[in-house]
């Protein structure tokens, strides 16, 4: 089944309903290759892509089983869409409530009149995504086998001196010469001090002996995101960074080891929690344990506190517990992981005990 079979079927589509398509991430899946602008539409009959000019050619290629329309200055989005709904005689259409915007909605809706209602999608394409397919999952190990080749060849560049945006250039750099196509999301490096901010902005700050490095990347490729997280020692830490490093370890360890079909998000974040608190760090883990992923870098379930949701098998999703201590740093581990009946399978692979470069 297509990906857009699915949709259609979990919907219960049927003539005069129709969905339409902005968000560019539903686009891409929906298609199964589509990364230009406009929007997608859909009925139980019919795929279309319309977009403009720039796009044309490419929303041929990339999205074979689709028909391509094109919008120009006489013919805007509106007006082609409303052309489409009256062919086919659409009476109902799903839209993406948490994406389309209240002046592309209005806009939109004022062109296609009354008879037309509108219904919040609510989220259904992420839903299907949730569940990566064997051929989806393919991509993503290479995303992961990427990510982990990279941080394996940085790490004899680490040196002394070398500021934070240098190694992210050398970790990025070699992303794309390892076969990336784009990155997954903004690199981040924490060293020394900085350790403490989660999601601390690589700057000028230069490397120094003793220092814990926290680097978080990922590549994308053919679409599909990976992210996994080092933290590595440049010199001999303190004898607290250690205990913290040992105490991240055991609970990203743990709770990898926990993962599998049937397990519930909420346990498996409190498992970490519970650990690191004992340990005497309650409160320094402040964020969830982790997020699914796939076209997009942060994806449902996820774990965390406020996730009561069910893992299944196919889904991907990342275990990267962490301690932050301001005024003296930080550790996060952290792999990308395939939700398997009886257990997992992680998709990011570098070792992880500690490195004292
Ligand atoms: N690894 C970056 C993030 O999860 O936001």
């Amino acid at each position: 089944m297509t990906a857009s079979e699915k949709l259609v079927d979990l919907l219960h589509l049927t003539g005069s309903m129709g969905v339409l398509i902005h968000d560019p991430s539903n686009m891409f899946y929906l298609t199964e290759g589509y990364t230009g602008e406009g929007f997608v539409y859909l009925t139980a009959e019919r795929r279309v892509i319309v977009t403009d000019f720039r796009y044309t050619e490419a929303a041929e290629k990339d999205a074979p089983g689709f028909e391509v329309v094109m919008t120009d200055k006489d013919h805007p989005a509106s007006k082609r869409l409303a052309e489409l709904c009256e062919a086919d005689q659409v009476r109902e259409l799903r839209y993406e409530s948490n994406f389309l915007s209240v002046d592309d909605y209005e806009k939109l809706r004022g062109a296609l009149g009354d008879e037309i209602s509108w219904i919040p999608l609510r989220q259904a394409p992420q839903k299907i995504r949730e569940i990566k397919t064997p051929a989806e999952i393919v991509t993503m190990r290479k995303a992961g086998a990427i990510t982990s080749e990279a941080f394996e060849a940085v790490l004899p560049k680490i040196r002394v001196g070398m500021t934070e945006t240098e190694l992210r250039l050398e970790l990025e750099y070699t992303m794309f010469r390892l076969g990336a196509d784009e990155l997954a999301f903004h690199t981040i490096i924490a060293s020394g001090v900085n350790g403490s901010l989660p999601h601390a902005v690589p700057g000028s700050r230069k490397l120094q002996n003793g220092d814990m490095i926290t680097m978080d990347f990922g590549a994308k490729v053919g679409g599909y995101c990976s992210d996994m997280t080092r933290t590595v020692a440049l010199g001999e830490p303190s004898a607290e960074m250690k205990k913290i490093y040992s105490t991240v370890l055991r609970a990203q360890a743990m709770c990898e080891a926990a993962l599998a079909a049937g397990k519930s998000c909420f346990d498996i974040d409190r498992l970490a929690r519970d650990y690191i608190d004992s340990q005497g760090y309650a409160g320094r883990f402040g964020h969830g344990l982790g997020h699914c992923v796939g076209i997009e870098i942060h994806e449902n379930p996820r774990l965390s506190p406020a996730c009561h949701d069910t893992l299944e098998a196919g889904m991907v999703i990342t275990v990267e517990p962490g301690i932050y201590v301001p005024g003296l740093g930080g550790v996060r581990i952290e792999n990308t992981c395939l939700v398997k009946e009886n257990g997992s399978e992680p998709l990011t692979t570098a070792r992880k005990e500690l490195i004292i470069l």
